[in-house]
This record gives C-alpha cells, sequence and structure tokens, in this order.
C-alpha cells in the first residue's frame, strides 16, 4: 500500500541524530554507569530509530540519590507558586514543541499521527495545567479535638522520593499522568518509561531543563524492566512506587515494595464490558464501540473488548459493526489519513496473534480481520487487521484475559441481570460503558458494575479532574483529580497544648 508520510520535522531529525540519546540524571543528559545501550524500533517497519542509553541498578541508584538530595534541599526552598510556573512553563514548552513530540510519538509508538496531534500531546498540557493549578492549593485543616484544651491542625506534605513505572501504549501522556501530580504535591521523581517507547519522555526531559527545574527533581531513566524497573520498585530510599501496566508486573512491584513498605499505587489492565441494550442509539453506541476498541490499536487499558450485545439486536449489531470496522484505514502511523497503525512491538504482535488463533480454536468466528497483516509494505511492520469476534461466551480466553490488540468480543445477552452478572465476570474492574435511553436502567447498571469508570452513552471520555483507577485486579490508587493527590501526599497531625 503507497502511503503518503508526513515529513520528518527538523527538529525531530536532530534529535534523532544525537545517538544514543542520553537519560536524565541530576539535571545533566548522561551515559549509563555500565556504557550499555538498547534499540527502539519503529514499529511501522521493524527499522531501528536510534539507540538509547540503558538504565539499570546503578544508574537508578543515582537517580533515586539526586532526587533525594533535591527533596531534602534545592525542592524545599520552591514555594508552591514557584512550584505552579514551573509547572505551566513544561506544559507551555510542550504546546510550543507539539508537533515535533506528536512526531517522535508515532515513530517510536507507531499510533496514528492524527491522534497524537489530537490527544496525547493536549492531554498532556492540558494535565500539567490542571496540576499546576493545585500546587498552591494543598493544604491541612484545623481539628475541633474534644478531648482537651489543644490547637489540633493537619500539614500535607510531599511522600519524598518517587519512583513511577509506565507502559508504551501512552508514553508522553503516561509520564505526565505520573510527573504532573508528583511534582505538583513537592515529590521528587524518577520515571522509568517502557523500553519500547523511551523517546518522548526523553524529549520532555529536555523540556523539563529548559522550564528550568532544579536538578534532580525529574530524572528519567530507560531501561528494561527486570533490570531498572525491578531496581526503582525495590529501592530502599524510594518512598512511593507508582505503576501502570500488566497485572502480573503489579503484583511483582508490590513483592519488590516490602523492603521498606514503599508505598504503591497500581493502574492495571481491563476486560471492561461495553453494554449495548436495544432501546439505546445505534448509531451512536457503534461509534461508541469503534472507539472504545479500535482507538490506539486497541492498546488502552479502558478497552471495551468485551462488546455485550442484547440478543434481539445481537446479529444486526454486529453485522452493522463489522461492515464499521472493514473501513477501518490501517497503515503507517506518519501517514495523516491512517485510521490504525501497526501494534507497539514484535511481541505485541506475537501476543495479539496467538490471541487470534486461541479465538478460532475456541469457536469464536472473526466476521472480520483475525490474522495479521501479510501483504505489501505493511508486512514488514507489526500490523493487525481490526478484528471481531462474534459467537464469543465469557468464559473463553478471547474474553477473559487481556488482549491490547485490535479484538472485540462480541458477546449475546438476555437481560439487565443476565449483563450484570456477565460483565462483572472477570478479575479485572477497570471501566464499562452502558449503552441505553432508559434513565433508570442506565443508573441501575451502572451502580451495579464493579469497576472504577462507567461511560454511559459514550466511551473513553477522558478529563485530568476525573479520577481513573480500578476496581478488584485492575489495581489500586487513583490518578487525576483530587484523588490523585492522596497519593502523593501524607497528613501530619500536629497537637499543641495550649494549657
Ligand atoms: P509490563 O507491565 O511488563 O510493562 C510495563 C512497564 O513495567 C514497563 O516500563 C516495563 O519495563 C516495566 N516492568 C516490566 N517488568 C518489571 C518488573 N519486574 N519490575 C518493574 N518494572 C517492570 O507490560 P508489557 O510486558 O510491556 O506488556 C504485556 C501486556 O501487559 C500487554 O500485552 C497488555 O496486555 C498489558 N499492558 C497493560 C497496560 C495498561 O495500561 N493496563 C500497559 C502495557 C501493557
Ligand atoms: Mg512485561
Amino acid at each position: 500500500m503507497a502511503t503518503k508520510q508526513q515529513e520528518l520535522h527538523p527538529s525531530v531529525v536532530k534529535f534523532l541524530s544525537n545517538s544514543p540519546k542520553k537519560m536524565l540524571i541530576n539535571g545533566e543528559f548522561v551515559s549509563a554507569k555500565s556504557g550499555k545501550t538498547f534499540d527502539t524500533v519503529n514499529p511501522a517497519t521493524g527499522d531501528v530509530i536510534v539507540k538509547v542509553c540503558e538504565a539499570d541498578k546503578e544508574d537508578i541508584d543515582l537517580a533515586v540519590k539526586a532526587a533525594r538530595k533535591a527533596f531534602e534541599g534545592e525542592w524545599k526552598k520552591v514555594t508552591p507558586y514557584q512550584r505552579e510556573m514551573l509547572l505551566n512553563k513544561l506544559a507551555d514548552l510542550i504546546e510550543k514543541n507539539a508537533e515535533e513530540l506528536a512526531q517522535l510519538e508515532t515513530l517510536d509508538n507507531g499510533k496514528p499521527i492524527s491522534e497524537s496531534k489530537a490527544v496525547d500531546v493536549p492531554a498532556s498540557v492540558q494535565h500539567f495545567r490542571y496540576y499546576a493549578g493545585w500546587a498552591t492549593k494543598i493544604h491541612g485543616e484545623t481539628l475541633p479535638v474534644s478531648v482537651g484544651n489543644f490547637h489540633a491542625y493537619t500539614l500535607r506534605e510531599p511522600v519524598g522520593v518517587v519512583g513511577q513505572i509506565i507502559p508504551w501504549n501512552f508514553p508522553l501522556l503516561m509520564a505526565t499522568w505520573k510527573i504532573a501530580v508528583a511534582v505538583a504535591c513537592g515529590n521528587c521523581v524518577v520515571l522509568k518509561p517502557a523500553e519500547q517507547t523511551p523517546l518522548t519522555a526523553l524529549r520532555l526531559g529536555e523540556l523539563v531543563m529548559e522550564a528550568g527545574f532544579p536538578p534532580g527533581v525529574i530524572n528519567i531513566c530507560p531501561g528494561f524492566g527486570e533490570t531498572a524497573g525491578a531496581a526503582l520498585s525495590s529501592h530502599m530510599d524510594v518512598d512511593k512506587v507508582a505503576f501502570t501496566g500488566e497485572y502480573i508486573t503489579g503484583r511483582k512491584i508490590v513483592q519488590a515494595s516490602v523492603g521498606n513498605l514503599k508505598r504503591v499505587s497500581l493502574e492495571l489492565g481491563g476486560k471492561s464490558p461495553n453494554i449495548v441494550f436495544t432501546d439505546g442509539d445505534m448509531e451512536g453506541a457503534l461509534r461508541g464501540c469503534m472507539g472504545s476498541v479500535f482507538f490506539n490499536q486497541g492498546q488502552v487499558c479502558c478497552a471495551g473488548t468485551r462488546l455485550f450485545i442484547e440478543k434481539k439486536i445481537y446479529e444486526d449489531f454486529v453485522s452493522k459493526l463489522t461492515d464499521k470496522v472493514k473501513k477501518i484505514r490501517v497503515g503507517m502511523g506518519l501517514d495523516p489519513n491512517t485510521q490504525m497503525g501497526p501494534l507497539v512491538s514484535d511481541d505485541q504482535l506475537k501476543r495479539v496473534t496467538g490471541y487470534l488463533e486461541a479465538g478460532k480454536k475456541e469457536g469464536a468466528k472473526p466476521t472480520c480481520g483475525g490474522d495479521r497483516v501479510k501483504e505489501g509494505d505493511l508486512s514488514k511492520g507489526y500490523f493487525v487487521q481490526p478484528t471481531v469476534f462474534a459467537d464469543v461466551n465469557n468464559n473463553m480466553k478471547i474474553a477473559r484475559e487481556e488482549i491490547f490488540g485490535p479484538v472485540v468480543s462480541a458477546i449475546p445477552f438476555k437481560d439487565v441481570e443476565d449483563v450484570v452478572f456477565q460483565g462483572n465476570d472477570t478479575t479485572y474492574g477497570l471501566a464499562a460503558g452502558i449503552w441505553t435511553n432508559d434513565l433508570k436502567k442506565a443508573h441501575k447498571v451502572a451502580k451495579a458494575i464493579k469497576a472504577g469508570t462507567v461511560w454511559v452513552n459514550c466511551y473513553n471520555c477522558f478529563d485530568p479532574c476525573v479520577p481513573f483507577g480500578g476496581f478488584k485486579q485492575s489495581g489500586y490508587g487513583r490518578e487525576g483529580g483530587l484523588h490523585a493527590l492522596e497519593l502523593y501526599t501524607q497528613p501530619k497531625s500536629v497537637w499543641v497544648s495550649l494549657d
């Protein structure tokens, strides 16, 4: 397939010409102590984009030391208003470099440039500005104690040095979700980007320094999970670790945290039910299903991958959905017309095609897609055909495990009771969608579904002021809004005797 790809922005070319990319520790871009590097790959072609210095235990230790020094020193002298201004400055710089960041994101992750531009970069700007505003509004309380003559109050203090480990599906946005709130609350950060997609985080690191953050406040160390990630999550001088990724890794993070009982927050995966009732707006529901599953190649933790359709309209809905899915334009991320790019990596391609085979073996019927893309230019990259599986039941592997690809499982249901039971019959609890025009039914089901977010007649809506996180094995702790401040601050109670 011939594709018209965007020319790379001169500053992207310049950024990439500087190889290997160094990590940010203590305000300086440095090589790994071991001298090791790794390749970051363009998933649309399989070609190496650039080499990246690989952090492991020693580098993580230096970064944690730098963060601790900043936290106990320079950063303490920075006022809340100055933190607000620094975060706003960083937001401005991201906005100023939006085009470049969007291209870097698409190169490294594969996602369509239209999405990098419309979602990843502007949402990152908005998120930094939202938490910039909070920096001056975090305060304790005075308390009316009844046990004697005391003046009792709380101070709300930062937790300290935080380790943050992020995945590859929204590399810049996930870095933003983690860093903005932590820094607004007065913490210092060591961020480990995913090994598949380190580039926008490193560029963000340059903007961090341009914005004027003191050295050590934000450190960015790309490396692998088993080495750099494990070193960060088990580090005895890290006070808190925040993680987004697979639930199996989440368990390892918790285990690694026990040494110093560091605080942990986890945003893990999902197998979210998206429920279509007969009485809903069908066009809206169809559009919602498309967005909920195929956005970002399906590599979204809250993707509505279990599509529950009321029996009466099951056949019709699946057929209309299939028609739409067949029209998705799969192509190179840098082509502005592309609606779906490649998966992030060869590993992810193997994983998703493995699930496609498993689905067919168990008797699910692909009404479209069902394989990787094997023809033309796209066969060199990690492209998968957008796939609708019909005749799925909730016990099949494809309905139980997170596929993290452009694959939806259509499951019929009888009534409210049936769909609430099936919807909740999962180890996950991240999100859910409900499509109905019956007000009572909408609220009843929203209440009954065990998930951290429920969307009614919409899907994948996000705003920095709305908390996001999971029930059950989708994790704990909430990012976004007021709730995230709880993760990054701790109350200190002070009693003053007035007698
Ligand atoms: P992962 O959970 O292993 O990787 C996420 C991050 O954790 C990366 O930065 C990685 O380097 C780090 N990590 C890995 N092992 C670690 C360890 N032992 N200690 C500390 N950090 C560690 O996810 P992976 O392997 O990239 O993808 C596998 C599957 O996980 C995907 O197919 C998808 O189903 C799921 N996933 C879910 C995400 C979500 O947002 N819920 C995001 C990414 C993956
Ligand atoms: Mg892994």
